[in-house]
């Protein structure tokens, strides 16, 4: 299992500028507000945002739902510090925790639903199962998953432009998402009514929109 993680855009140095590139390459609000409409946050809920990067998910969900509790989690203490500013500037009261995903500091079954952004194309396949394992033991029964990340291309000419992703991110990372393995690998965690909910084109390829739900009762 990966004890590290791979940084937002692979070299710390990228870091400072990793908001304006992806702004202006993935389409980023109208992607990001879909998996919000789609997560339907509702006040009183606890949410977490796994690999928050520099927190836009997270402040956005925030900005939304004043009465939820947003957190994030992220690995860099570089990128969180960004995120952290971020919220202040905002003046809203977020907490970001700096953990790897494969061991999050937090209760069993202490979250509402969880969401990430471009985020499961940075593990391994042996992390992304230690990820998922550690998400479903952090919902409550009945909680849900909401992902955007790389999926399986929609089109011919995404695939080509999916490969600048991957020599940045590398090739083994991304491989499964290419292949579209993410919601298998929802559903071997142990989640049900796994769902690819949308299909977004960018100028690096095809986004994905997925949900999935810890189930009530637990066999
Ligand atoms: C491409 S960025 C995405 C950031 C943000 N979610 C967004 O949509 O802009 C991937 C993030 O995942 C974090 N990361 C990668 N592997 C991680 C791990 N195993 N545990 C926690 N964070 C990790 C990186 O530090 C980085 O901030």
């Amino acid at each position: 299992m990966s004890t590290n993680y791979i940084p937002a855009l692979r070299y710390s140095f990228l870091t400072s500028v990793y908001d304006p590139i992806v702004k202006l390459t993935t389409r980023e609000s109208f992607f990001k507000q879909s998996l919000l409409g789609q997560a339907n946050i509702h006040s009183g809920e606890r949410v977490l945002d796994v690999g928050c990067g520099t927190g836009t998910l997270a402040i956005a969900a925030s900005a939304l739902k004043p009465g939820a509790t947003i957190e994030g989690l992220d690995g860099d203490p570089k990128i969180l510090n960004i995120a952290r500013n971020k919220a202040k500037r905002e003046d809203l009261d977020l907490r970001f925790t700096q953990s790897l995903s494969t061991e999050m500091p937090f209760d069993n079954e202490s979250f509402d639903k969880v969401m990430s952004t471009l985020f499961f194309h940075h593990l391994t396949t042996d992390a992304k199962a230690a990820t998922l394992k550690e998400i479903y033991r952090i919902l409550r029964p009945g909680g849900q998953l909401h992902v955007a990340d790389w999926g399986k291309p929609t089109r011919r000419a995404s695939r080509w432009l999916f490969f600048s992703i991957q020599l940045l991110d590398g090739f083994e990372t991304t491989a499964d998402n290419l292949r579209g393995k993410l919601p298998a690998y929802f559903a071997d965690a142990g989640f049900q009514n796994v769902l690819s909910t949308q299909q977004i084109e960018t100028i690096f390829g095809t986004l994905s929109l997925y949900q999935a739900e810890k189930p009530r009762t637990v066999a």
